[in-house]
């Protein structure tokens, strides 16, 4: 889809659609307001006949407007004008976007982007307008044997901005937008594929995609690698598996070498049936969304890269599969980190934090300015903060600020736990350093407690997506998160570096 960015009034729009907004109570918006005194009151008339309520996500599509250039005129409730915020704002788009693709418009102006909104410049309206047209033109039917055709003949969106002061902005915001598009693009498709087909090797395949696509530098580690490095807490999860791990490194270079880069951790369990400590069958499928932080971690680095943004990025991806088997890891078991640390493995289902630990271990030689693990972790965090937001942890408040910042400013958010001290003693055990479970009070901060015992030697965040990178039921599906809030997060750091 091509994007352009268009300051001029709606009438004078030659496009195959224009879409103004509606609030409720038949309260026509700005740019509807300029439509309707060139159609000498068209829109009103239709209003007041009450087909078009202006409530929230509804839609109403018209055909031949007198004295307007474009073809169809479409209009979309915003609700009461009171209460249109961010999300409101999001709604709108995502369903303007679908009622267009049910059009034969091949171009359209969408004028949702000059809407007022508290605290929102034309840039973030823009952003997440290109982002709502990414997400309205996603599929995963690549398994089925007949794709049902989808009728999609919209190539071309316009977005207005109220004022020509604002294309700039409004330009570097649509490639912002596309970026993080194709970043959640590829993350959905990764989580969406199942355990069969998306293995560890596959997952390394995609990577060296990403890095061919954008000269980065990669190196897949094997499993006599990890040996050599002796990373026995990896190892013993892969050890369940006939699938081979993985231990995937990206590197991408967009300042000088000596800048120190960020670097991010992404869980990537390709399937996660807990173990000997094995799961109850109920949704366990959904289980193969447990390498979505992996996900995540390609999808940002192919953004990063897209955008060249002028910083240098490590992406880590450890990956394998924790199934149970004659040679998996048993409960009471005891194995010896990278670190030279040893852990009880009291479930085997806690099973993210022993590879997660061996690859942050890994992660020192970066030297890096900050590393952000990203994991499917816990099922406490879920309860904790549902599918709103994304648990965040670190040992450092700056970093956490900027991670909660980043969330704000991409609609992508992300909420604080406390990693104190007091927690750590959940993890004692009486035959090793530590256990891999601390119970089940407060379990998404006492899996963190764990990972924090492997970033001494650097500022690091956790951000636990068990909540928020993929939706059950009827909707099942990846979300692409937290693709947003780490583009965003990077985006900003590379600024303040320069
Ligand atoms: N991948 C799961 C976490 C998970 C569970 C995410 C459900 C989303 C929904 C993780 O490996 C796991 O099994 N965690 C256990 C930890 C427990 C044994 C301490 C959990 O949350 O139950
Ligand atoms: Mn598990
Ligand atoms: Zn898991």
């Amino acid at each position: 889809m091509k994007f352009s960015i268009k300051s001029d009034s709606p009438e004078k729009q030659r496009s195959g659609c224009v879409v103004v907004g509606i609030f409720e109570a038949s309260k026509l918006s700005k740019s509807a307001e300029e439509l309707d005194s060139s159609a000498k009151g068209y829109l009103s008339e239709i209003l007041k006949r009450g087909d078009m309520d202006g409530k929230l996500g509804a839609t109403l599509l018209l055909h031949g407007v007198p004295h307007i250039h474009s073809e169809r005129v479409l209009l979309v409730g915003l609700g009461k004008a009171k209460e249109f915020r961010d999300n409101e704002y999001r709604s709108a788009c995502r369903a303007a976007l679908k009622a267009l693709g049910a059009t034969g418009a091949t171009e359209a102006a969408i004028y949702l982007t000059e809407l007022p909104l508290k605290n929102r410049d034309s840039a973030w309206k823009v952003e997440q307008a290109v982002i709502a047209a990414g997400e309205s033109a996603y599929r995963f039917d690549q398994l089925k044997s007949k794709p049902e055709k989808a009728k999609r003949s919209l190539n071309h969106l316009i977005l207005a901005v109220a004022r020509r002061g604002e294309q700039a902005a409004a330009e570097a915001a649509v490639k912002q937008g596309m970026a993080i598009a194709d970043g959640m693009t590829l993350a959905k498709n990764l989580g969406n594929l199942p355990g069969n087909i998306c293995t560890p090797t596959y997952l390394a395949q995609q990577a060296q995609q990403v890095a061919a696509a954008h000269k980065l530098k990669i190196e897949v580690l094997e499993q006599a690698d990890m040996e050599k490095l002796g990373m026995g807490s990896l190892l013993s999860v892969a050890r369940g598996s006939r699938q081979p791990p993985k231990l995937i490194v990206l590197q991408y270079s967009g300042a000088d070498a000596k800048q120190k880069p960020v670097v991010l951790v992404g869980k990537g369990i390709t399937f996660d049936a807990g173990g000997i400590s094995l799961k109850p069958p109920a949704e366990m499928d959904e289980m193969k969304y447990d390498m979505c932080g992996a996900a995540s971690v390609l999808g940002v680095v192919q953004a990063v890269a897209e955008l060249k943004l002028p910083l240098n990025l490590v992406g880590i991806i450890p990956a394998c599969e924790n199934l149970p088997d004659g040679d998996a890891n048993k409960p009471g078991d005891i194995v010896t980190s990278m670190s030279g640390q040893t852990i009880e493995i009291l479930n085997t289902d806690a099973e993210g934090r022993l590879i997660l630990c061996d690859a942050l271990t890994y992660a020192e030689r970066f030297d890096p300015a900050a590393v952000v693990d990203i994991a499917t972790l816990t099922g406490a965090c879920v309860i904790a903060l549902g599918h709103v937001a994304s648990g965040l942890l670190a040992n450092n408040d700056g970093l956490a600020r900027e991670l909660l910042d980043a969330g704000e400013a991409a609609s992508d958010r992300a909420w604080q736990m406390p990693l104190w001290e007091d927690y750590q003693e959940q993890l004692k055990s009486n035959f090793a350093d530590m256990a891999n479970i601390g119970g089940r009070a407060g379990g998404t901060i006492t899996a963190a407690c764990f990972l924090s015992r492997f970033a001494k030697k650097f500022d690091w965040a956790h951000l636990d997506i068990a909540g928020t990178a993929w939706k059950s039921g009827k909707e099942k599906g990846s979300t692409g998160r937290p693709v947003p809030l780490l583009v965003h997060f990077l985006v900003k750091k590379s600024a303040e570096k320069k």
